[in-house]
């Protein structure tokens, strides 16, 4: 089995936006910055686990649409004050097609 999931092309990501994956170990959303960057990270926040998919992307991080926790997306890592972490995922991009790294094991809560 590949380790790689194909998610589509570049452009299926909207610029400062995210394009949701579910999987069997929950949704994951791969974030694309302005820098055409791309990052992917649980769709769960961890203050109370608001959909950071429908988040604010600004640099390389987002707010959460919920309270406004701002999370590294290359960490998963809530900005101080706050504390707590997502999980973050590998994410690839080749010939202008996205791959997210096939998650492995559940996140926990
Ligand atoms: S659930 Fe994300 S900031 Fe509260």
């Amino acid at each position: 089995m590949s380790e790689w999931i194909e998610i589509g092309q570049v452009e299926d990501v909207p610029l400062q936006g995210s394009r949701i994956v579910e999987t069997a170990f929950g949704n994951i959303a791969v974030f694309r910055t302005v820098e055409d960057e791309f990052f992917a990270v649980r769709d769960r926040c961890p203050h109370k686990g608001g959909p950071l998919s429908q988040g604010i992307v600004h640099g390389k991080h987002v707010a959460c649409p919920l309270h406004n926790w701002v999370i590294s997306l290359e960490t998963g890592e809530a900005v101080a004050p706050d504390t707590g972490c997502t999980r973050t995922y590998a994410v690839k991009v080749e010939a202008g097609r996205v791959y997210l790294g096939r998650p492995s094991e559940a996140a926990g809560d």
